[in-house]
């Protein structure tokens, strides 16, 4: 797994690109060497095109010229849109139907990595999260995960699963850090951890620098972006750490994935921790 990935969701919500932009995007990070790519199926406008962004990442991956076979897309599933809204359906009904049109979009037979998007206080979080547990045993998805989950939850899902939880997804950036006690957990327990919305979503990723100064100066001493110390020092953090910052063009992600490069040191990480 390349440790960055690339979050797709900007090119399907309200705001994305044209087609061929969001195309060149992905083509670009894949060029880069990105082989995670995070998506849903509710990134899209409303219920009239759910799947929009698992489409376009399955016809991005058909007319690229690399090989796909290594890139593992992780969608999620518990997420609905009613006239652009986001609300939550976390019903096992719901998830299993969620899950065939998810395999159909992507035009997989089995889908890499499929996450519980989002606990839905309707429901027992044991009972959605069981049925990733049963799409694992019918083949229908290989390797599950959570996102917006707490540690008991995080817990409670490894339970439920037998052992078989791969990953967590939650908000963590320089602006957001009250996940930490789940990266904290992910890293005890050996679960990689995916930071969303790791510069702070689109319309504050720009500010980084401008917000926490202690960035920025790290990116002057390295003559690098401070959106790219951000994502190195996510990665500094622990091993288990696979940001997946979002982009709508190809020069974004390809800042983003040179923060795999970027070494900082242990002094710059436990500064940047305390801004
Ligand atoms: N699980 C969940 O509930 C959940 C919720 C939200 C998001 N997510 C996932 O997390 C991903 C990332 O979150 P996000 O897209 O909301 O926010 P984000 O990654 O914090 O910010 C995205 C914005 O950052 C800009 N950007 C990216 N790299 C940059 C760089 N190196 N330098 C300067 N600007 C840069 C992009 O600009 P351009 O648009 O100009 O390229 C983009 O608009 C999403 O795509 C989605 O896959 C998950």
């Amino acid at each position: 797994m390349s440790e960055i990935g690339l979050g797709a969701m900007q090119l399907s919500i309200s705001g994305r690109p044209d087609h061929d932009q969001g195309v060149a995007t992905i083509h670009a990070a894949l060029d880069a060497g990105v082989t995670l790519i995070d998506t849903a199926d509710a990134y899209c406008l409303d219920d009239s095109e759910t799947g929009h962004n698992e489409r376009l990442i399955g016809a991005a991956l058909r007319s690229w010229g690399g090989d796909p076979s290594d890139v593992l897309v992780a969608t999620k599933g518990g997420h609905v849109r009613p006239e652009g809204r986001w609300e939550v359906d976390g019903s096992p009904y719901h998830l299993r139907a969620a899950c065939e049109a998810s395999l159909t979009a992507l035009g997989v037979e089995a889908i890499g990595l499929y996450q519980f998007h989002r606990p839905d206080p309707s429901v027992p979080y044991a009972e959605s999260v069981g049925v990733l547990g049963d799409l694992l045993d019918a083949g229908k998805i290989r390797m599950a995960g959570i996102s917006n989950a707490n540690p008991e939850q995080i817990r409670e899902a490894q339970e439920v699963l037998g052992g078989r939880l791969v990953s967590v997804q939650n908000q963590f950036s320089p602006a957001f850090r009250s996940s930490e006690p789940e990266l904290r957990l992910c890293d005890e327990l050996g679960i990689a951890f995916l930071p969303w919305g790791p510069l702070g979503g689109a319309s504050r990723a720009s500010e980084v620098g401008s917000r926490f100064s202690a960035f920025a100066e790290v990116a002057s001493a390295h003559g690098v972006s401070p959106q790219q110390v951000a994502l190195a020092w996510m990665l500094a953090l622990s091993p288990v750490v696979i940001p997946i910052p979002g982009s709508s063009r190809p020069s974004t992600i390809e800042d983003s994935v040179a923060a795999a490069d970027l070494q900082l040191t242990d002094d710059e990480v436990e500064r940047l921790s305390a801004s």
